[in-house]
């Protein structure tokens, strides 16, 4: 069960200042709880705080930020069901889906556990010629400084946890704003870190609107912006100015299923059928295109579109439901208008239904027109696409013409064909023998193209949040 209400974290401290946002359930649509709710004036004091902690923050010893994360992985693993039930509530996650998110969110935790002693420099050679004779460089990561995290509902926790454990392992303080529809999860990341001895102004975590959020994005006091969300994160990193921008955006990712696809095709469909649906497709990283070897278009079609058709749809707190609900209901009408504009440009639906309210059915359609949105666009719902080929190198071009290039998965059993797609396919990760919605939590993640810029995956992470220092030392 939810708290009645939760507080937002200033400068380390719990705050009940008013209890003015209301935390739907995604499923009942009913207020599940109550949230402090922050404005533009609050964010600026945090982001003050956290301007003031820089030095005790960048003096505060890696094997402190070691124990604060560690402190962090054992109160996770002790509040595991209460975190999944948060996440099921406040995003409709299904249960299990949720109880994963909270094992990620614990692993996320556990690498900057170790990354936070391992921050190494390197030596230099500087002796390239007569001019450098006798001099030594030396260089050591120092943080950043104060670090602006705002993040979106479709995993509030784990994607919280990698903006803010790579920044306690890097040393530097931060005001986060979670999404304003799932903000459960990252108050009570707080309330966990509230209870170790982070240096005051390490942290604040507060809900609050877009419009007092800007901050964030315009404070020059604020060396790195950190967003995972959509588009609109070009726009603030116009508005940032002078800071460091990453930025994790969507994408319509793809999937190729070569001619020998290297795994049974029952396999591969069940694969296909997780990563085009998990958690209503409300990932970065969902399935989206899939494109299929002519030869094997038949029976990938007829066993796709008859597993699709059996998802079992509604409350995501029963075990068996696969459907949960999308974020909101306009968010279900939007998908439910891509699909009929496919439709009606002369696509044909394999799988799907009627919507109710913010449920959506499972979508799986053929011959989509690629000038639709749901060809272009990133879905970020439940619906893919299936699209026949004959020739490996045409596909790539295909996955390439795209706005997008976040990850994309190959099942190939031919070693040449996975290394020509590694080659030549514009994207941050290839995924050989899986889908592209394959994410372990310490490997680099992030996009190019209208995908974003810059890595995640904490040690990448805490790479963008400190630089090098040099030290050259003349003998
Ligand atoms: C995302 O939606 O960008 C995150 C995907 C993941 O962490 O699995």
């Amino acid at each position: 069960m939810l708290k009645p209400s939760y507080p937002y974290y200033l400068a380390n401290r719990a705050v009940a200042a008013n209890a003015d946002l209301d935390v739907l359930d995604k499923y009942s649509g009913r207020r599940a709880t109550r949230v402090a709710l922050a404005d533009a004036a609050t964010v600026r004091a945090a982001i003050a705080a956290a301007h003031q902690a820089r030095a005790a923050l960048a003096a505060f010893p890696p094997d402190a930020r070691r124990d604060v994360l560690e402190h962090c992985v054992r109160r996770f693993g002790e509040r595991h069901e209460e975190l999944a039930l948060a996440l099921c509530i406040e995003a409709g996650k299904p249960i299990r889906d949720a109880r994963g998110e909270v094992t990620r969110l614990i692993d996320t935790f556990r690498i900057a556990a170790g990354e936070a002693t391992r921050i190494d420099g390197e030596v230099v050679e500087l002796q390239i010629s007569e001019r450098s004779r006798g001099y030594r460089g030396l260089t050591r990561r120092v943080p950043v400084g104060v670090c602006g995290f705002i993040t979106p509902f479709n995993f509030p926790l784990n994607l919280v946890a990698h903006k803010v454990a790579p920044a306690i392992a890097a040393g530097c303080p931060f005001v986060l704003k979670p999404s304003e529809r799932t903000p459960v999860g990252a108050l009570i990341i707080g309330e966990v870190l509230a209870e170790t001895d982070l240096p005051a102004g390490a942290f604040s975590i507060l809900p609050c609107s877009n419009d007092d959020a800007a901050p964030l994005v315009e404070d020059e006091r604020i060396a790195l912006l950190s967003f995972t969300g959509g588009l609109v994160g070009w726009e603030l990193k116009a508005r940032a100015g002078r800071k460091k921008v990453v930025l994790e955006l969507g994408g319509n990712a793809a999937c190729i299923v070569d001619a020998d696809p290297g795994r049974p095709l029952e396999e591969v469909v069940a694969r296909l059928l997780t990563g085009a649906y998990y958690q209503s497709g409300q990932s970065c990283i969902g399935v989206q295109r899939i494109y299929v070897h002519a030869s094997l278009y038949e029976p990938l079609q007829r066993q796709l579109a008859a597993a699709v058709a059996r998802l079992r749809m509604g409350d995501p707190r029963e075990e068996e439901v696969f459907i949960g609900p999308m974020i909101d209901t306009a968010a279900a009408q939007r998908v439910e208008r891509w699909i009929a504009a496919a439709v009606a440009g002369g696509a044909r639906l394999l799988a799907g239904g009627p919507r109710q309210g913010n449920l959506l059915p499972a979508a799986l359609l053929e011959h989509v027109p690629h000038d639709s949105d749901l060809y272009r666009r990133e879905a970020f719902g439940p619906v893919a696409l299936l699209e026949p080929f004959d020739d490996f190198d045409a596909v790539l071009a295909q996955v390439n013409g795209s706005d997008f290039g976040l990850q994309a998965g190959v099942f190939t059993g031919n070693l040449a064909h996975a290394l020509r797609a590694w080659d030549r396919l514009e994207v941050g990760g290839v995924i050989v023998g899986d889908i592209p919605s394959f994410r372990v939590d310490n490997m680099p993640y992030g996009g190019v193209k209208g995908s974003g810029l810059g890595r995640e995956g904490v040690r990448y992470a805490i790479a963008e949040m400190t630089e090098p220092r040099l030290l050259v030392l003349r003998s």
